[in-house]
């Protein structure tokens, strides 16, 4: 499963899709990286406790085609976070993330996540023993802030700590994570953005490779933050819902590269092959087929696309035809 290509990760940080817990999966990433050669990818949170204590090492697998692709990691216990990021430079990743934004009950329960934004010491420990443990690149995701932390105060603080710790590379997302009284759902949009503490931080870290996160749905958006500064920009949500419109453009607008695909539709067929081997390990039509729902919002004949993809791909021995079909359903509806 490894790979010897050492990727540019910092230029291939300039766009990358955030990790997102039940949405960045192996197929998801897949599909992702037909559509963009360039952009760095990252897995879902997997945790530090799961792989060391809970020996759970196909949480690790996926798809030499993926590259450059990121594992990020969720835990507080440098020990145990040194061993894991091993485990995950075996495997063959290109970086490991440690994971200071999440605020799910479930994560702070074990102290990680955004809750280690009040730790910056521990999460500086955590980036060392990452570090001492592993050759790949060492990075973190954080908030600017929790609770009722001054960002301006804080997050200069965390960084500086993080950076002494031998951390090159960061991702901020650009608002505060409440831990008591909002969903982790809520903490995605309630806390309001700002972007221009995250420009301050590029002025006050010069060598530091700064990506921002946070409320991003464009690629001219993604560039006219990168004109402004930062180093690169990390997008969620806009990625996974609209994953033509982002990955499928982003190498021509982001790198200037030719787009490694022509259309949607021509993403859509490239998948093909991938899905019906996914098929015959025993694999079901849906668990790759739901990440590609979006591919033609905002075109003609989408939601026919996607209601006969999502009505139809749960049932069993659904396979490749139900993808033409549903194809022909957007063909027949957009004429
Ligand atoms: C379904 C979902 C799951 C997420 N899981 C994670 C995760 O595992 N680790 C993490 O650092 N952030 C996670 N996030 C947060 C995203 O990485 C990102 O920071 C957030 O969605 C804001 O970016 P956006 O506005 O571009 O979506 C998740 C977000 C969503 C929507």
């Amino acid at each position: 499963m490894s790979e010897n290509k050492r990727y540019n990760l910092h230029k291939s940080a300039r766009l990358s899709v955030a990790p997102m817990m039940d949405w960045t999966d192996r197929h998801c990433r897949f599909f992702h990286r037909l559509m963009s050669q360039e952009a760095l990818l990252y897995t879902e949170m997997v945790t530090a406790p799961a792989l060391v204590r809970g020996g759970a090492l196909h949480l690790l697998d996926y798809n030499p085609e993926e590259h450059p692709v990121a594992l990020q990691l969720g835990g507080s216990d440098p020990v145990e976070l040194g061993k894991a990021a091993k485990l995950g430079a075996q495997a063959g990743y290109d970086e490991i993330n440690l994971n200071c934004g999440c605020p799910s009950d479930r994560v702070q329960s074990g102290t990680f996540g955004a809750v280690l934004m009040k730790s910056p010491a521990l999460v500086a420990d955590c980036v060392r023993a990452m570090r001492d443990a592993v050759d790949v690149e060492i990075t973190v995701k954080c908030r600017i802030g929790v609770d009722d932390q001054d960002p301006n105060a804080v997050l200069p603080e965390f960084l500086a700590q993080i950076v002494a710790a031998g951390c090159e590379r960061v991702t901020i997302h650009a608002r505060k994570a409440w831990l008591q009284g909002l969903s982790p759902k809520e903490n995605r949009d309630i806390p309001p953005l700002d972007y221009e503490l995250v420009q301050r931080m590029k002025q006050l870290f010069p060598n530091l490779h700064i990506s921002i996160n946070g409320g991003i749905e464009t690629l001219e958006q993604a560039q006219d933050l990168l004109d402004a500064g930062l180093d690169g920009v990390m997008i969620g949500r806009a990625a996974y819902h609209q994953p033509w419109d982002i990955m499928g453009t982003a190498d021509a607008a982001i790198w200037g590269k030719t787009n490694a695909l022509a259309s949607a539709e021509a993403a859509v067929c490239a998948m093909l092959p991938y899905i019906d081997n996914h098929l015959v390990g025993g694999g079901k039509l849906n668990q790759v087929t739901r990440h590609m729902l979006g591919v033609f919002t905002g075109k003609p004949g989408a939601r026919a696309w996607r209601r006969t993809l999502s009505e139809g791909a749960s049932r069993p021995g659904a396979g490749t035809e139900l993808v033409e079909d549903a194809l022909n359903a957007m063909h027949n509806k957009a004429a």
